[in-house]
């Protein structure tokens, strides 16, 4: 007697596709990328023994990125210039044409999954012919990247088989967020007691992605909203990179229109998109939300339906059609328990479209072409 065997079919274990798979996985990636990296009780981050040793003559980190990589450089980013550090996140395929100036007290950091996009590739070199000082942060060991780079931060995600990034992008952003307090301590030579909270944070984010997923509303939401015209998502600060990636991933897996925007620019022009037809994922993470509040009410007013991705007891339930809950956790680390709804709302608006989830039309996992 014979069994049918499928190799693919057995990597999925109990899931119907990788990518729910991988959203699942994350309790246990997010304590992989952190392991022996944080001591809460002291404050300190150890990401790995780099050669330099120390971040204290590093005064400006760019970032390189594309597609979720670089939207995860854009939360590293944003974490960065929040301490003090003067930092741009640059999408790599606009690098040869728009490089910023650069110094020996430069470092850039190639964000990527795989460590072989062509683009991020050729912009990683080129910032190091520029004279930079030179990372990457991949989840690949050996890659390109890693070779090229004078240093390598890996994300230990562990693989991902999907072509739609989830995982990988929870472990770029948490490592982006620890990167950032670790130049940020090098620097002034501190360690700061919001540094032990944030930290406190990141050692339970494995804990409150478990309940996340145990309670998320998304599949109920995603139905509720199945025949949309379009979908919108919103936020500010940290926010707003997670409201570029939750459109991402949307319209790459439905193929469905999907728009990020920062929650203050609706204003100034997608406002005139907005219909009842056109739900408005509003993403809170604690930076003047009160602000983003108004943004969303605004569309409502419009007849949009709203859905508040925030914690228990946010004041933007009040005003709000549906919410997506959050685990209360610290202001940086948020909107990694945000972007996790959202992308548990695309994968089930994905499966009520009967879409090939793990390899969306036209896309490739890694894109070694300029
Ligand atoms: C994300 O869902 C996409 N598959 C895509 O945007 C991807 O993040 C991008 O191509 C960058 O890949 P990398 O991280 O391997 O460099």
């Amino acid at each position: 007697e014979t069994v049918e065997w499928d190799p693919e079919q057995a990597g999925k274990g109990e899931y119907d596709h990788f990518m729910l798979k991988e959203i699942s996985e994350q309790p246990t990636s997010i304590a992989q990328a952190i392991e022996g990296r944080i001591d809460p009780r002291s404050g300190t981050i150890d990401l790995e023994r780099f050669e330099r040793g120390t971040f204290e003559d590093i005064d400006e980190v760019q970032f390189v990125a594309c597609g979720t990589s670089y939207h995860a450089a854009l939360y590293g980013s944003t974490a960065l210039n929040q301490v003090g550090i003067s930092s741009t996140a640059l999408l790599a395929n606009e690098y040869s044409v728009a490089a910023p100036p650069i110094d020996d007290s430069t470092l850039v950091v190639a964000v990527t999954q795989s460590g072989e996009t062509a683009d991020t590739l050729n912009a990683l070199r080129s910032a190091a012919a520029a004279g930079a000082k030179t990372m990457t942060v991949t989840n690949v060991i050996g890659s390109t990247a890693s070779r090229v780079a004078d240093e390598t931060l890996l994300i230990r995600a562990g693989p991902e088989i999907g072509v739609a990034a989830t995982k990988t992008f929870s472990s770029q952003a948490l490592m982006l967020v620890l990167l950032a307090r670790r130049v940020a301590a090098d620097q002034t030579g501190e360690v700061r007691t919001d540094r032990r909270s944030l930290l406190e944070a990141a050692d339970s984010m494995p804990e409150s992605i478990e309940t996340l997923l145990e309670q998320s509303q998304a599949a109920s939401v995603a139905s509720r909203y199945r025949d949309s015209q379009a979908y919108f998502f919103i936020g500010r600060g940290l926010g707003y990179s997670v409201a570029l990636e939750g459109a991402l991933k949307f319209k790459e897996i439905t193929y469905e229109h999907a728009e990020g925007f920062a929650s203050g620019e609706l204003k100034h022009g997608p406002l005139a998109l907005v219909t009842p037809e056109t739900p408005l994922f509003a993403v809170f993470t604690g930076t003047e939300d009160e602000k983003t509040l108004k943004n969303a009410a605004e569309a409502q007013t419009r007849g949009a339906p709203v859905i508040a991705v925030c914690p228990p007891g946010h004041e933007a339930i009040e005003i709000a059609d549906d919410h997506l809950a959050i685990p209360e956790t610290d202001a940086t680390l948020a909107g990694l328990l945000a972007n996790v709804q959202l992308q548990l709302v695309s994968y089930y608006a994905a499966t009520l479209l009967d879409r090939p989830i793990d390899k969306p039309r036209n896309l490739a996992k890694s894109v070694t072409v300029e």
